[in-house]
């Protein structure tokens, strides 16, 4: 789908599947699922158990490979064949168990993997430069607005809020052009929840793309932007926030059935052809 900004310029999708069908053995997982993000985007993906969220956003992330359809990154067809070649793709998935190394501090938690290292002893060794992925560690955090001083506990001694934040720090840092977050603020305080979704809509306000599965209904109203609402592996609906409302919301998850369509279908004779 080719949006139309504001000025006229088309906007291409940073990711887009389209026709996306999932079976595993008899059942479908996902059924013919056309699912876009755009630059700047924040997009909810909404849906009961079962709905087929964690199965789309796993074709993302490379983890799932799809029966049916295609998907493409920045205009181009990709193939996502595994985890390694989604990151390559700028595709970055956050997960509830979060996957970060409880016993290090936080700059070894963004830089896994990627550590800057420097030479010693005329060149001939390398080791891991430490000063500087603190001093990155620090750019980044405050870039983010993220509050943690002490980066260099061992991150297992932070909240789950702050936890939540640094590792989607980590997945900024690795300049992704998508964010998946699969229920970021479940299992949260007020406060904390209250963090990540400040981090989110800064995020936004940067320009980054991001997609949000939640089953909090007031969290989707605030920093949503689009909301795609799946039943049995079919879209439901697909519409910008300030087209539905909290318990619209609630009821279309529950009966599969698009109101607003229905508001139309009901009011003019041509949308019933
Ligand atoms: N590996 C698998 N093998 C067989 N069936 C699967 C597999 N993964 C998912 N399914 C089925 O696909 C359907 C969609 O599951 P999925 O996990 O995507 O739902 P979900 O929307 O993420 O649900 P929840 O809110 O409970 O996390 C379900 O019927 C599920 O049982
Ligand atoms: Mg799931």
């Amino acid at each position: 789908m080719i949006a139309q900004s504001d000025s006229g310029t088309r906007i291409l999708p940073i990711v887009e599947m389209r026709g996306i069908s999932k079976f595993f053995g008899g059942v479908a997982a996902l059924e013919d699922v056309d699912f876009h993000v755009n630059k700047g985007e924040v997009v909810a993906l909404l849906g009961d158990n079962g709905a087929g969220k964690s199965t789309l956003i796993k074709i993302l992330a490379g983890a799932v490979f799809p029966s049916e359809g295609s998907i493409h990154v920045d205009g181009q067809e990709a193939e996502i064949g595994s985890p390694a070649r989604a990151k390559e793709l700028g595709i970055e998935t956050v997960y509830q168990d979060l996957a970060l190394c409880d016993n290090v501090d936080v700059p070894t938690n963004i830089f896994l993997g990627r550590e800057i290292r420097r030479s010693v002893v005329r060149g001939l060794v390398s080791v891991f430069d430490r000063r500087r992925m603190a001093e990155e560690t620090r750019r980044l955090l405050t870039d983010l607005k993220i509050n943690i001083t002490d980066i260099h506990a061992p991150v297992r001694d932070f909240s789950g809020g702050q936890r939540q934040t640094i590792a989607i720090a980590k997945s900024v840092y690795s300049a992704a052009k998508l964010i998946i977050m699969d229920e970021p603020t479940a299992a949260l305080g007020v406060a904390q929840q209250e963090q990540v979704l400040t981090l989110i809509e800064g995020l936004r306000n940067r320009g980054e793309a991001i997609v949000l599965i939640s089953h909090n209904m007031d969290d989707v109203m605030r920093v949503a932007d689009r909301v795609v609402i799946l039943k049995t592996g079919r879209v439901v609906t697909n519409r910008p926030v300030g087209e539905v409302d909290r318990d619209g919301l609630i009821r279309m998850i529950i009966s599969g059935i698009d109101e607003a369509l229905e508001l139309t279908a009901a009011g003019s004779p041509e949308a019933r052809t």
